[in-house]
């Protein structure tokens, strides 16, 4: 299979058209975003046509998130309405297919009780799919749903997914996955158990896909993996030596990473992402909580001094760095004064942004074993607490900034006001600007004049 086992696709062979007509729908994190794409280039390989609706679908692919309960509800709810659009609407049912970390997380039972499905494709499978697929749609394949369909699932530690380039990424940046799965053992996180072990990708199929990115006249990419900053391969390069290697590529332009681990952020990799000028300054780096106890019970293994001590020495060597972060609030155990210190943590490190999550009991992990015993009242008390707080130290930031003189890249058109631009600082600020005409991938020097939510307005300066 092309997009397998470390190749690059031949996009030089032309794409067939007129096969059956498969539709994506891609749920959870970039990860997924970027299995999907690595899905069409094994589809459109493979004869099937992609659509952008499940109506004219022959064949339905959800690409799915278990990180919390409600990530899988949506996805079970949607089979639901499937099925009832296309019943409205006079249409066969589709061949419905879950892919992603539902799949390898449930398997076969995804086939079974009301709301079962047709196809079970798991993360390490998907060069199956054409396969499989076949045997459900198009010439030859059983002509009713839940026949011949099966659960196809299992990590395979050294099958790494190549998609081919997406041309137009939504926000201006090419994803490239960098490696896969996960070695820590967080305990409240069921993605070691979706995703399998880490497993990278070699440096020179990394940098094959990004030449192959700048080729096609993309500018901007970001080098995804659960854990990017664990990055080591064969002990010869560490993620600070591949970013120097990624930013050694001619024409490319800004590197962006997702997500770094607080407890990777060693001093020389921070040294790199200073040096580096093409990387942009912007660290999503997951804190969790800023309590030491719950720190320790979830095994993220740092102290909320030692985040702290990583966040100032990236003030001091990364010229203008913002950061963002992952909370989880309600974990087993957490106090009032644990929640007190995760507010704390958030108003000393002054975010751009946080994600804030209830915490989710996921069954098989390790934090299952302790009782799930923060009242579902006081976890939504102390979410709503934490953007309240998040959303005072933005409203500051924000308000300090207008006026400020930024550069920012096009990304396409805003989707407000009619005309305007939207575009993205280097430190992962949103602006919107009217009266300027600019293709994506160009720069524009921006005075920022006002704001609201996570957007920044602003009018451009005269060169
Ligand atoms: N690898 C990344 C993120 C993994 S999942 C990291 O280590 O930070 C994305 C986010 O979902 C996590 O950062 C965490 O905040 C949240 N999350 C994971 N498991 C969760 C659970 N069981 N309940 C609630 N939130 C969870
Ligand atoms: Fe989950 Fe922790 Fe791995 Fe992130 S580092 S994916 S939170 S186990
Ligand atoms: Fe969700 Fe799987 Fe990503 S659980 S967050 S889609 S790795």
């Amino acid at each position: 299979m092309s997009t397998f086992q470390n190749s690059l696709p031949d996009l030089t062979k032309p794409v067939p058209t007129g096969g059956p007509a498969i539709y994506i729908e891609t749920y959870g994190c970039q990860m997924n975003v970027y299995d999907s794409q690595a899905i069409s280039g094994v589809l459109e390989g493979a004869g099937y046509r992609l659509v952008e609706n499940e109506l004219v679908a022959d064949a339905v692919l959800l690409n799915t998130c278990s990180v919390r309960e409600h990530a899988e509800h949506k996805v079970i709810s949607r089979v639901g309405e499937i099925r009832h659009r296309r019943k409205d609407a006079d249409l066969a049912p589709a061949v419905i297919g879950i892919c992603g970390c539902m799949a390898e997380r449930l398997g076969d039972d995804l086939r079974k009780g009301p709301r079962a499905v047709d196809l079970v494709v798991g993360v390490d499978n998907y060069d199956a799919l054409p396969r499989l697929l076949g045997a459900l749609v198009g010439p030859g394949a059983a002509a009713s749903t839940g026949k011949g369909g099966q659960a196809v699932t299992g990590h395979r530690q050294d099958a790494h997914y190549v998609a081919p380039p997406d041309l137009y990424p939504t926000n201006g940046s090419h994803l490239v996955t960098i490696h896969k799965g996960c070695d820590y053992k967080c305990t409240y996180c069921i993605v070691p158990m979706t995703r399998g072990p880490q497993s990278e990708k070699a440096p020179e199929v990394i940098l094959a896909e990004i030449e192959q990115i700048v080729a096609g006249g993309g500018r901007e990419v970001t080098l995804l993996g659960q854990n990017v900053t664990a990055y080591r391969w064969q002990d010869r390069l560490d993620f600070a030596g591949l970013i120097e290697q990624v930013a050694a590529i001619d024409g490319l332009e800004r590197i962006r990473f997702l997500t770094g681990h607080p407890k990777d952020m060693h001093r020389h990799l921070m040294d790199a992402i200073g040096r580096l000028d093409k990387v942009c300054p912007w660290l999503h780096v997951p804190a969790q909580s800023g309590s030491d106890a719950v720190l320790r019970r979830m095994k993220r293994l740092y102290t909320a001094a030692e985040y702290l001590d990583m966040v100032e020495y990236a003030q001091r060597v990364i010229p203008g760095v913002t950061f963002s972060s992952d909370f989880i609030v309600g974990f087993p155990g957490e106090t009032d004064a644990d929640f007190r210190a995760t507010l704390d943590l958030v108003r000393r490190v002054k975010y751009d942004q946080i994600f804030s999550f209830k915490y989710s009991e996921r069954p098989g992990v390790p934090a299952a074993k302790l009782a799930d015993d923060v009242p579902l009242e006081a976890k939504k008390e102390r979410l709503a607490e934490l953007m309240d707080v998040q959303q005072e130290i933005w409203t500051a930031a924000a308000n300090a900034h207008v006026g400020d003189v930024v550069t920012a890249v096009c990304e396409g058109a805003a989707r407000r006001p009619a005309g305007a631009i939207r575009l993205r600082t280097a430190n992962n600020r949103k602006v919107v600007v009217t009266g300027a005409e600019l293709a994506p991938g160009a720069a524009l020097t921006v005075r920022l004049t006002g704001w609201e939510g996570t957007t920044f307005f602003g009018e451009p300066v005269p060169a």
